[in-house]
């Protein structure tokens, strides 16, 4: 079963986990250079709750791809950084898209204008993805920079997360009482 939801504080040490989990490539990926398991623990502890939101994808219960947004500049901008993580065996399955979906509604909702996006020139997959939010990417020697407008919130976008929290929450609740079953849908 595929759960997308967002992740609590106390769960900071999944998050990482899934960080190290991804190949040395998606690692250079995601942080534009290779980073030591050190830098990796630093980057998980850094991250501020307050001001920044993680939406996770659990497949049969493990974390597998994190939509990590931190609002830029808060109290006087209204601008977020995303960086999206899919593990190389569940990449190609539409979650990127999903987690991306998912962080739009929800920076939407919290009055931000727009999604800020980097990524190596190489990264078809993130270009491919930003592309079908509208992205203007912008291209600067190594670097990509996508920017995605987030549309104005609307009660129909509340009501989306909303319901997504009620839904996610239920289907990981109901997942071990389902069983094995579950986890193949
Ligand atoms: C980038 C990343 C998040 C994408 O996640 P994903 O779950 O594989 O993405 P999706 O399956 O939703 O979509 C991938 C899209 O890229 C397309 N794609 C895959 N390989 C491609 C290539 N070589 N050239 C162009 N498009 C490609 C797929 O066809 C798909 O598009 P479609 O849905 O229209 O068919 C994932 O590859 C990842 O974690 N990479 C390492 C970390 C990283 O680079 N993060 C981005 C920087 S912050």
């Amino acid at each position: 079963m595929r759960v997308y939801r967002k992740l609590l504080p106390t769960e900071a040490p999944l998050f990482h986990d899934h960080l190290g989990r991804l190949s040395p490539d998606d690692r250079i990926s995601r942080f534009s250079g290779g980073v030591s398991a050190a830098a990796l623990i630093e980057h998980v502890r850094r991250f501020d709750w307050r001001t920044g939101w993680l939406i996770g994808c659990f497949e049969g219960g493990r974390l597998r791809g994190v939509a990590e947004l931190r609002w830029l500049d808060p109290g006087f901008g209204w601008r977020a950084e995303l960086a999206v993580t899919v593990e190389e065996a569940w990449q190609d399955r539409g979650i990127g898209t999903e987690l991306l979906r998912l962080a739009v509604i929800h920076a939407r909702n919290r009055g931000l204008k727009s999604l800020y996006m980097i990524c190596l020139t190489d990264n078809r997959r993130m270009q491919a993805i930003a592309r079908k939010f509208e992205g203007d990417l912008i291209f600067e020697g190594s670097q990509v920079e996508a920017d995605i407008a987030v549309p104005f919130p609307t009660q129909f976008s509340l009501l989306a997360e909303a319901l997504g929290d009620s839904v996610s929450f239920a289907r990981q609740w109901w997942a071990p009482l389902l069983g094995s079953n579950a986890d193949r849908n």
